[in-house]
């Protein structure tokens, strides 16, 4: 008896990891172990043999059981050990630097404005860049021979030779997107629509692709007086001051009537500032939209009415951000971007002051 505990005790001290010590546990007290063999050749003895040998037997499994345990612990512990010193970490070391990007201040100002307009129950809508000819020109009353197409600097797509419907073009404004919203939504309606647009224009004030935003009221008694607040409320949100605006008699084919609108400004050493000064800076178009146009876009024009404007996001940027020259708007001037681009982290909204 003393020998087998002995030599249990010994290989169970001397297992190097979990598998040896179940090995020796097998040996041991598995179905066909030494000790476990040894107990059922209790019932083969004398009674008085089995008396003695019998609480020995039931010590030493005792014994050998709990060295077992005892061991497994120990080798789970050194192993954490073990693991513990290889995937050591110090938390303290300062992070890695990323290189991190900004936000353009076109699309900065982008949702500048459409959380302003949002705040007045302005939805987003948008519509596609290569727009038809009768979505930009023939829905909103500018029929073939009119001046203003030509006017436009147009972009045509390519027709094959011999296809002679009219070509697509690249959409010269944001307006064709009121024809659309009102197709698919009908009226009431309440509507803003950021985007690209395109012109045959290159000079230091433009851009062949540049940016605009449409908006558009349309409701049973809607007045120029509520394009006016509109607008104004629009300015001092934009800004952060009041601002003045004058409201210029203008024509365009799809409003009747139409104002041009001016933002009260100052002119210092070349630079501008909006809300301060007695000058003027035109910043949209503006005006009642038009029968025709509402009729187009399958809205009776008997039962509804209502506002329409259109202003130029790359110029609302160069004034609230003083930056000197539209151009570099579409650069792609790293070092340019760095200086006048926005943290990602600076969403705008109303209670942030846009
Ligand atoms: N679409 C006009 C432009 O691009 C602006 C405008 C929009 C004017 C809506 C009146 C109403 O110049």
């Amino acid at each position: 008896m003393d020998d087998l505990k002995h030599q249990y005790l010994t290989q169970i001290a001397n297992a190097a990891d979990e598998a040896a010590l179940e090995d020796v546990r097998i040996a041991a007290l598995g179905k066909k172990g030494e000790i476990s063999l040894k107990m059922r050749e209790l019932g083969k003895m004398s009674p008085e043999e089995r008396q003695t040998a019998g609480p020995a037997l039931n010590a030493l499994k005792d014994e050998i059981n709990s060295a077992l345990a005892a061991r497994k612990m120990g080798l789970a512990d050194a192993a954490l050990d073990e693991r513990l010193k290889s995937e050591w970490m110090d938390v303290t070391l300062p992070g890695r630097g990323r290189p991190a990007g900004t936000i353009h201040p076109i699309s900065q100002v982008t949702e500048e404005v459409t959380a302003i307009f949002a705040d007045m129950g302005f939805a987003v809508a948008e519509g596609p860049q290569i727009e038809s000819d009768w979505y930009n020109f023939d829905a909103l009353n500018i029929p073939g021979h009119h001046p203003a197409r030509a006017e436009m600097d147009t972009f045509y797509t390519h027709r094959a030779p011999g296809d002679n419907r009219p070509p697509h073009v690249l959409r010269t404004h944001t307006s064709p997107v009121q024809i659309r919203s009102m197709e698919a939504q009908g009226a009431p309606i309440r509507i803003i629509c950021p985007g690209r647009v395109y012109r045959a224009d290159y000079d230091q004030t433009h851009t062949p692709m540049f940016n605009q935003i449409e908006g558009l009221a349309i409701d049973k008694d809607i007045s120029m007086a509520n394009l006016k607040w509109v607008l104004e409320e629009f300015f001092t949100a934009f800004f952060g001051t009041t601002v003045k605006t004058r409201f210029r008699a203008s024509h365009f084919p799809f409003t009747e009537p139409s104002a041009e609108v001016d933002v009260q400004c100052s002119w210092v050493d070349g630079q501008v500032r909006v809300g301060e000064g007695d000058g003027w800076l035109e910043v949209l178009g503006s005006g009642m939209v038009h029968p025709k146009v509402l009729s187009a876009a399958g809205v009776d024009p008997d039962q509804w009415q209502g506002f329409a404007f259109g202003m130029g996001i790359d110029r609302m940027a160069m004034l609230k951000y003083g930056i000197p020259d539209l151009r570099a708007f579409f650069d792609s001037d790293l070092r340019w971007l760095r200086h006048y681009g926005f943290s990602a982290l600076k969403v705008p909204t109303l209670h942030g002051g846009i």
